[in-house]
């Protein structure tokens, strides 16, 4: 086996090497760096077990390596070193996800032992994993979990779209995972050595957005009293990711494309370009087609992007992906909060699966990390489940309201729970209902249909689950074909 594999980052060259000598003496391989830019590009380039990261650094700081490490190499340890008598910052990186921290002055001894606990976790994970067995990983891709047809198909995309430095255009709802997607293909892609830079384009003044993506010279605007490298420049030979892409005021949709046709960026202010290799990843939570047809979206810019699209279709339509993210939330949160919960009762799981999750992926993994923390025993209870799940219970249509459910989605709840109060008597059901108990047999065959496909209905009409445009060499998946 090969030793265990730790990463120092430290600007002071040192502390560097005093810790590459101890660490080296006690049988660990170190790799050095001596500047948070160092550091990210060795987390790039090689696995590490564990990374030790001064937290004050005078590029990237320590806050950005923990970031980084969790993106791309989310099974490695962080420990922090921060400043005497720093308790706030120390608490910051515990929160962000470190494993542990040392304030400095430390003895190179305490080092040491943390990094040994720090492997040791891994090894007790690792081999709770393999008890878990095989099959959890192969529903696995990088942070994405899903055991759907569709999130497979998802995975496969993902894997060829990486290999190939097309414009890719995700879309799904909020909270379903468009970002970690968006990593996912950047960190494996070639150019994972570079940046994956994220913009939000939603929210922000046209001005702000167009300086933050071009960038500005001094005197451009009043104000400007320095030059400024925009985003685009910044993921030079990297990945820039245009969150909220159908927000973008119509005439920087103009410039953009210009940009794109001519990878050509230049600064507000300056009559300079500059060539930039950027490969560009889009997203949306609304139907950009929707927006074209609206004429809020630039046709030309959208086939620009959507030469390979994404579509994640809401959690409540994977009812497969959410149990598995249950059961992965579960086990991340009792690591991360230190509580010996390890599973969940089947009344409490029939909450989750009764809930729509309008907020998705990301509202279900906010949920779990709180029945996790309020958790009495080993296994969630209903009572551990934040009080929405509940009122579900006792009012259908103000939670409908309140989330802006479909009438649709409405429906197929009222119909769920009608169903739960006659003890799933299918023709008293129907006289309740006031519809001909071949009307829930249908349904019925409709649910499992879709349970078995991942479910593959999707609130943009037309738009297939996974597609790629023909002529730009990739085939088309079909959301059938495959499965993880
Ligand atoms: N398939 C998945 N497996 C594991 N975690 C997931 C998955 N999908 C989403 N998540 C988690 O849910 C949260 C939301 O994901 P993400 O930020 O990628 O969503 P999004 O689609 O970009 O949302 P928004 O439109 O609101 O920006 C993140 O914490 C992410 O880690
Ligand atoms: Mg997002």
């Amino acid at each position: 086996m090969s030793p265990p594999r730790i990463l120092i980052v430290d600007d002071d060259a040192d502390m560097v090497s005093l810790v590459r000598e101890e660490l080296g003496h006690h049988g660990f391989e170190v790799l050095p760096a001596r500047s948070g830019t160092e550091g990210l590009q060795v987390l790039r380039d090689q696995p590490v077990d564990v990374v030790v990261t001064d937290l004050r650094m005078q590029d990237n700081d320590g806050m950005e390596i923990l970031r980084a490490t969790s993106d791309i190499q989310p099974e490695a340890k962080v420990i922090m070193i921060t400043a005497f008598g720093s308790i706030a910052s120390a608490i910051g990186a515990m929160r962000a996800g470190a494993f542990d921290y040392l304030s400095k002055p430390f003895e190179i001894e305490e080092l040491a032992l943390a990094v040994q606990k720090a492997m040791e976790d891994t090894r007790l994970r690792r081999e709770n994993v393999l008890l878990r067995g095989e099959v959890e990983r192969r529903y696995q891709f990088g942070n994405l979990i899903g055991a759907s047809r569709v999130m497979g198909v998802v995975f496969d995309l993902i894997r060829r779209v990486a290999g190939s430095d097309i414009n890719v255009l995700i879309t799904g709802e909020s909270g379903t995972g468009k970002e970690l997607v968006a990593k996912a293909i950047h960190y494996n892609s070639e150019r994972r050595r570079a940046r994956f830079v994220p913009i939000n384009c939603a929210g922000i003044p046209e001005t702000l957005l167009e300086s933050e993506l071009f960038g500005y010279v001094r005197g451009a605007f009043t104000g400007a009293t320095t030059s400024r490298k925009g985003l685009i420049e910044e993921a030079h030979g990297g990945t820039l990711f245009l969150d909220e892409i159908a927000e973008m005021p119509m005439l920087l949709q103009a410039k953009l494309l210009r940009v794109l046709e001519d990878k050509e960026v230049r600064p507000l202010g300056s009559n300079r370009g500059a060539v930039i290799d950027f490969r560009v990843i889009a997203a949306s939570n609304r139907d950009p087609r929707a927006q074209v047809t609206a004429g809020a979206f630039r046709e030309d810019l959208f086939f620009r992007l959507n030469v390979a699209s994404f579509h994640l279709p809401p959690l409540r339509k994977r009812g497969e992906d959410l149990r598995l993210l249950v059961r992965h939330f579960i086990g991340k949160h009792a690591t991360a909060q230190g509580r010996p919960v390890t599973g969940i009762s089947r009344e409490a799981l029939a909450l989750l699966e009764a809930y729509p999750w309008p907020g998705n992926v990301r509202e279900l993994e906010n949920a779990i990390e709180r029945a996790v923390a309020f958790a009495e025993s080993e296994t969630i209870q209903p009572n551990d489940l934040p009080g929405f799940l509940h009122e579900g219970r006792g009012n259908i249509v103000d939670v409908g309201v309140a989330r802006a459910m479909t009438l649709k989605d409405l429906q197929e709840q009222y119909i769920a729970r009608i169903l739960e109060e006659t003890g799933g008597d299918r023709d008293k059901a129907a006289r309740i209902l006031g519809v001909h108990p071949r009307t829930l047999r249908r349904r019925d065959q409709r649910m499992e249909r879709a349970r078995q496909s991942g479910g593959t209905q999707t609130p943009f009409p037309g738009d297939p689950t996974v597609t790629a445009r023909p002529g730009d060499g990739q085939s088309v998946p079909s959301p059938t074909s495959s499965n993880p």
